[in-house]
């Protein structure tokens, strides 16, 4: 079985995705985290995110895995390093999505994304899951929340790393600019599956929407875990 978690970054879908993961006992696969490891990647080997040619070279080049901890939760790897702590700083959030917009990087990451899902019963969450990567996913939630919110939640999560040029207006600053190129680009944009359940987070505790989820995909899991048997 999958579960499609869609939205822009802040909207809650990371946190949600692991609990809902962890609950069901599927596979979590954060699809963000494949093409912040490419990024890092490209910034170490010092290839130009507009050298669109060297950065799909590079994607076919790489070997990127996650895998799951019980105590640490989820790691990432490109080429057998861990690079779970590099992927989240600030260097990496600001070109991501340049590197994410580029088509034959997507293609790479499409059949790795798939492969990945179909091995297992899996939570996917990233921009793209209900409308390209899993047009058939059983379950389907676009998670989405008011802009400050979204940038609160981020800057929250950025100050426990004690980065110190981290400030609001830089946050907001960053989030809007992958907002406009993560729902403008021409593949795959960030988008609402016609049949994904819209679920505005703004004022809700995780606990309270990991609930609604859950009641949403209850029956479901129950029949497929049960054909799966
Ligand atoms: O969820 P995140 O912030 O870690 O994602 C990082 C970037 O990766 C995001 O700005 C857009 C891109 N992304 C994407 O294009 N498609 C996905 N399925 C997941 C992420």
């Amino acid at each position: 079985m999958i579960i499609a978690i869609d939205g822009p970054a802040g909207a809650g879908k990371s946190t949600v995705a692991k609990i809902l993961a962890r609950r069901l006992g599927f596979l979590y696969i954060d699809t963000g985290a494949m093409y912040r490891a490419l990024t890092l990647k490209a910034l170490e080997e010092e290839i130009d995110p507009g050298d669109t040619a060297g950065i799909v070279k590079l994607a076919n080049r790489v070997r990127i895995e996650l895998k799951y901890k019980r105590l640490c939760g989820l790691n990432v790897f490109i080429d057998g390093t861990n690079v779970s702590k590099g992927i989240r700083q600030p260097n990496i959030t600001k070109i991501v999505s340049d590197i994410a917009k580029i088509k034959g990087v997507r293609k790479v990451m499409l059949g790795l994304q798939r492969r990945m899902g179909e091995s297992n019963n899996s939570v996917l969450e990233g921009r793209d899951i209900g409308t390209v990567v899993f047009p058939d996913a059983q379950k389907k939630f676009f998670l989405d929340a008011r802009f400050n919110e979204r940038v609160n939640r981020r800057y929250k999560e950025l100050k426990v790393t004690k980065l110190k040029d981290i400030t609001v207006n830089n946050v907001a600053r960053d989030l809007s600019n992958r907002d406009t190129i993560d729902s403008t680009r021409k593949i795959a944009p960030l988008k609402k599956a016609k049949d994904a359940i819209y679920i505005d987070t703004t004022n809700m505790s995780v606990n309270k929407v990991v609930k609604t989820l859950l009641s949403h995909i209850k029956n479901r899991v129950d029949q497929s875990i049960g054909f799966a048997n």
